[in-house]
């Protein structure tokens, strides 16, 4: 058995003071972060407009410098899914740190995203946000676990987004899908630390081993992505935890192994730039939510790949991972 770590007062374990010392340098920040995690009390929702946007009775939060015109935040507890809106697939509910997070997709907005990959997709957030931001043509949507899968496909269906759901592992599709994508998504697996933020339970949450473990997953998940982006595409990274080596370190480890690679700078996010690094990369925290509107907080950040962009994308072959009620057979190039 595992040593336990000691449970301190609000519910933490000593291995979340370790983290937090970690990410702060001053003990009052560091405490007012660990309080904010402990309170459970982020949960500011939001909402992306797939299409039909209408007046709705719920009250909105006021609009920050970073959010999308096609996304509302909301105040206060609401209950979209009970909605017609909802119901018909022209609004979809997430939360605020997820809202955030896929957001930093709109410095793309202009360029010619036209095939996207999204390699941990269920239930589906960041895709409907990239889906609302982007409008790309072809959408592969992977998920390894197949019940996920299966949320994941009626989430598309009901949003009406046509996506062919696949359940591969990330290796399987890098081999079959070299240079296929103008963008592919990471919304790593991770130790979810801002669940407990958000009031749920999370132990081990903040534990070394699960950081390291997460940390090595998310190592192969962001190498074989970086194989499937084509030439001149991009890859957004995003967690929904705080530890350094599930997020500025592993992106390190990426560019130092990939040095064409650059990390972009976004101008709307700017006040969000992660101290944490040399390069752009962006932090959200639950002790700043308030101000920033971000819910429990994250990590973001755009990574673009060297070179142009070919005429015509490859065509993937991933048909044989076809999820049986999503294939509708392969695309045109791109
Ligand atoms: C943070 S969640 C994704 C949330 C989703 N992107 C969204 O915005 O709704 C991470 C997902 O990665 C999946 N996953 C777990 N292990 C994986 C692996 N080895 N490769 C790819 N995805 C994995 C999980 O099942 C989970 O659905």
């Amino acid at each position: 058995m595992g040593k336990k770590s000691k449970s301190k007062p609000g519910g933490l374990s000593g291995n979340a003071a370790k983290v937090a010392s970690r990410l702060f340098s001053d003990p009052e920040v560091s405490q007012a972060f660990l309080d904010a995690v402990a309170s459970g009390s982020a949960r500011q929702k939001a909402v992306v407009w797939l299409r039909d946007r209408r007046e709705v009775p719920w009250e909105l939060a006021p609009r920050p410098k970073w959010l999308p015109s096609e996304i509302d935040l909301l105040e206060g507890p609401v209950h979209v899914g009970n909605s017609e809106a909802y119901a018909s697939g022209a609004a979809y509910p997430l939360d605020a740190s997820s809202a955030w997070e896929g957001s930093l997709l709109q410095a793309l907005r202009g360029q010619p995203i036209r095939r996207m990959l999204d390699l941990c997709a269920a239930p589906g957030d960041k895709l409907l946000v990239a889906q609302a931001l982007l409008r790309p043509q072809d959408v592969y949507a992977n998920e390894v676990i197949p019940k996920r899968a299966a949320i994941l496909a009626d989430n598309l269906d009901r949003c009406a987004v046509e996506a062919q759901v696949i359940i591969a592992d990330s290796s399987q599709i890098a081999e079959q899908a070299e240079e296929c994508f103008d963008l592919v998504l990471v919304d790593a697996p991770c130790s979810g630390q801002s669940l407990i933020a958000r009031g749920k339970e999370n132990p081990g949450a903040f534990h070394e081993k699960i950081r390291q473990s997460n940390a090595l997953r998310q190592r192969r998940i962001l190498s074989n992505a970086g194989r499937c982006v084509a030439p001149g595409g991009w890859i957004l990274y995003t967690t929904c935890t705080y530890s350094l080596e599930e997020n500025e370190n592993l992106l390190k480890w990426f560019l130092e192994r990939n040095p064409d690679w650059n990390s972009v700078s976004v101008a709307t996010y700017a006040e969000f730039q992660s101290a944490h690094a040399t390069f752009p990369c962006y932090r959200a925290w639950p002790h700043h939510a308030s101000i920033s509107q971000t819910g429990a907080g994250g990590f973001a950040a755009l990574l673009r790949c060297p070179g142009e962009r070919p005429g015509d994308l490859q065509v993937p072959e991933l048909a044989h991972h076809a999820f049986k009620r999503k294939w509708t057979g392969a695309p045109a190039p791109a």
